[in-house]
């Protein structure tokens, strides 16, 4: 199939990236970091979670987040909400937009949010009512799509029907997590051979964190397929809470880096998301995951 012509990339290091650094992140270090996604040309910026604060610690200022962003038009400040009482929060917050999060896997479901993937559902509905009253998008996450850490190999039907449940309810799209990274080009084939038989690329997208390095494959083979928008962290920051050894998405510069090698229109401007990343990188005192920032930048040092 032929290679979408433009691709939308959906910023997540505010929010998958930092969620998982072991220290407590400056509140104007976060805002820094999404000011400088935003200038360097992404329009759909995860910004934080409005998840139970004893579990994810990381994200507690998430309030405090949404009121310091210095808003550019056309930018979407979206957030990740558990359950009514999250979405509540994101909206009294300002968030743009909400992402429900749902789990392939039964137990990957109750590590995560602790209930059964069908009481998230129940859950998502309440959510998915109230985001309707407020007018406000919902996207919709499937976690452990091409595997999980507690119960190994996930049949693409459970994804399916998972997929189907969130689209049925509302969300105008569901991203497809490769929460352990262990998925391949050949599983990914796979995994789309089943959900692009049921659904159109338009309502997926996909998002690849990088533990075994096959991501840009995995994210190749979704292109290949028609999915034209792909999630990433920039500095590939993060990692998941929930799933040990998990590394963090796959690093926007790299997936730039790549779509401009194929001719794919993203509106990025690598150089300053290289700079994004570094300077974020620098508040946390860890070195860059992207292979393509590190490259450059020992190109021009
Ligand atoms: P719970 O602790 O299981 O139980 O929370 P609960 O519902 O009975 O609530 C217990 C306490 O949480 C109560 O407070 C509630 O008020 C409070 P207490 O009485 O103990 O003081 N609470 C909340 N507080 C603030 N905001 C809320 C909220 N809801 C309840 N929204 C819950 C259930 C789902 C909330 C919890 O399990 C949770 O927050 N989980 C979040 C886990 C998470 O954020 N994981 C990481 C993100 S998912 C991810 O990274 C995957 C993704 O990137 C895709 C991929 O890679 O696959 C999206
Ligand atoms: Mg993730």
């Amino acid at each position: 199939m032929k290679l979408p012509e433009r691709v939308t990339l959906v910023e997540v290091g505010p929010r998958d990236g930092l969620q998982n650094e072991p220290q407590t992140i400056p509140l104007a270090a976060k805002l820094q970091l999404i000011d400088d996604l935003a200038s360097a040309g992404h329009t759909v910026i995860e910004a934080g979670s409005f998840v139970n604060p004893k579990w994810i610690p990381q994200m507690a200022d998430s309030e405090a987040v949404f009121a310091g962003i210095t808003r550019r038009a056309g930018v979407r400040y979206t957030a990740l909400t558990p359950n009514l009482r999250g979405f509540e929060r994101a909206v009294a917050a300002g968030a743009d937009e909400v992402a429900i999060f749902a789990a392939a896997s039964e137990a990957f479901s109750q590590k995560n949010i602790n209930c059964s993937i069908a009481e998230s559902l129940q859950r998502f509905t309440e959510v998915m009512s109230a985001a309707k009253a407020h007018n406000i998008p919902v996207r919709g996450y499937v976690s452990c799509v091409l595997g999980c850490p507690y119960e190994g190999d996930i049949p693409p039907a459970a994804v399916a029907a998972v997929t189907g449940e969130l689209l049925d309810m509302g969300c105008y799209e569901v991203s497809l997590g490769d929460t352990i990274g262990s998925g391949t080009a050949g599983s990914m084939q796979g995994l789309l051979d089943v959900l692009l038989a049921r659904f159109k690329p338009a309502q997926l997208a996909v998002h690849c964190h990088d533990t075994y390095g096959q991501a840009l494959s995995n994210i190749l083979v979704a292109l290949q397929n028609g999915i034209a928008t792909v999630d990433s962290s920039v500095a590939g920051l993060g990692g998941c809470p929930y799933a040990r050894g998990a590394s963090g998405n796959v690093a926007t510069e790299d997936v730039v880096y790549m779509l401009n090698g194929l001719g794919i229109e993203t509106g990025l401007d690598l150089p300053a998301l290289i700079r994004a990343g570094n300077r974020i990188c620098g508040a946390l005192g860890r070195r860059t995951g992207s292979r393509a920032a590190t490259a450059l930048d020992l190109k021009s040092a």
